[in-house]
């Protein structure tokens, strides 16, 4: 299992760690500092490509190439979002190795984007973030992805909904793609893991590594809009009860530009509790704008501003390089897995 890994992505240790390709958030500096920490680090992206090409052009310049000529980072692509002609040449150009895709308006997208970047650079691997056995499933068959990751309900940030949770949702997916005869798909888990507990959890389900999003956010290398924002992230505890699923963080801003069938986990802030208290859309609106012309610009004290955070929030309470928290992840999944043996 892990030669595999290793032989598709050769600058890794194990267990594999990923940071997740957060749109906004995820640059080539942290995306560069995970794979050079021997994890696998992803540039996330929105609608801006010529953000894309500038920040993997950043990249080219400290990473070395792979033997197969690839750049050893990922990027990722909200495939509602992006647009396939734009993205396309900044994939053949730099050829990152690994390319994410999600959050597609029909599941049909996937399969679009597949066949043009294996045409356009066919040594990059294609990873594609699902959070369904049926659609995990679906695309087994129809685009052969390198991995799944899968992504369950405890995840910060947007997903499809509804859905479960990794402790359920990985080894069900595993039992139907290997009962189909689709062994040769790895399974990533992510959604709620922040330590190396988390990771060697997720192993035990049946999945060879983890994608990592909130614990990053608190990382030095992350971008973000405030510094408020970390300070909020830090803050916040039981993340169950301290951050929640919902369309309404889209909503804040102006009309929500998401596909029917997604939602996002945030911070559960005063927008939240307000709407739950059946305040209206357009009040909510006028609040959000009100605090974003504040000095913390909502992301801090109350938190009016959609900030996304999955239920592993509790877990992050310092910040640290990506380095550290990839070395500390991993060696923390090890120690756990020798307290499961002792246990067995
Ligand atoms: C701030 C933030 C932004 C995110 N942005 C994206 C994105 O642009 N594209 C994407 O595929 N997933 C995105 N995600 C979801 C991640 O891919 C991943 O599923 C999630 O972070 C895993 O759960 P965790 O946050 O509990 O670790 C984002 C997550 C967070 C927390």
């Amino acid at each position: 299992m892990a030669s595999k890994l290793k032989s598709h992505y050769p600058w890794i240790s194990t267990p594999l760690i990923s940071s997740a390709p957060m749109g906004g958030f995820a640059g080539a500096d942290l995306a560069v500092a995970v794979s050079q920490a021997g994890g696998v680090g992803f540039i996330g992206t929105v609608i801006d490509m010529g953000f894309l090409d500038a920040e993997l052009t950043s990249a080219a310049s400290v990473l070395t190439t792979t033997s197969n000529n690839t750049l050893p980072i990922g990027v990722g692509f909200l495939l509602f979002a992006a647009k396939l002609h734009e993205a396309s040449p900044i994939i053949a150009h730099h050829k990152p190795a690994i390319i994410w895709l999600a959050c597609p308006q029909a599941t049909e997208d996937f399969v679009t984007w597949t066949n043009v970047i294996r045409h356009c650079s066919p040594s990059s691997r294609i990873w594609c973030q699902v959070a369904s056995v049926a659609v995990a499933m679906e695309l087994a068959e129809k685009c052969s992805p390198d991995v799944l990751v899968m992504q369950g309900a405890d995840a910060g940030g947007h997903g499809p909904c509804p859905g479960a949770g990794i402790v359920s949702l990985v080894p069900e997916t595993r039992d139907a793609l290997d009962a189909a005869g689709h062994e040769d798909v790895i399974l990533l888990a992510a959604g709620g893991i922040s330590d190396g507990r988390g990771v060697a959890a997720a192993l035990a389900c049946g999945a060879e590594g983890a994608v990592m999003g909130t614990c990053f956010l608190a990382s030095e290398e992350i971008v973000l809009p405030v510094a408020e924002f970390r300070q909020s992230i830090l803050a916040a505890k039981d993340g169950g009860t301290q951050t929640a699923r919902g369309t309404i963080f889209d909503e804040l801003k102006g009309p929500n530009i998401w596909p029917a069938g997604y939602d996002g986990r945030a911070i559960a802030g005063a927008s939240y509790t307000d709407f739950k208290n059946g305040v209206a859309i357009e009040e909510l609106r006028k609040r959000n704008a009100a605090a974003m012309s504040e000095g913390h610009k909502g992301f801090g004290g109350d938190i009016r501003a959609a900030l996304w955070a999955g239920t592993g929030v509790g877990l992050v309470n310092e910040v640290k390089s990506a380095k550290d928290i990839v070395e500390e992840v991993r060696r923390t999944a090890r120690k756990s897995h020798e307290r499961m043996v002792s246990l067995l």
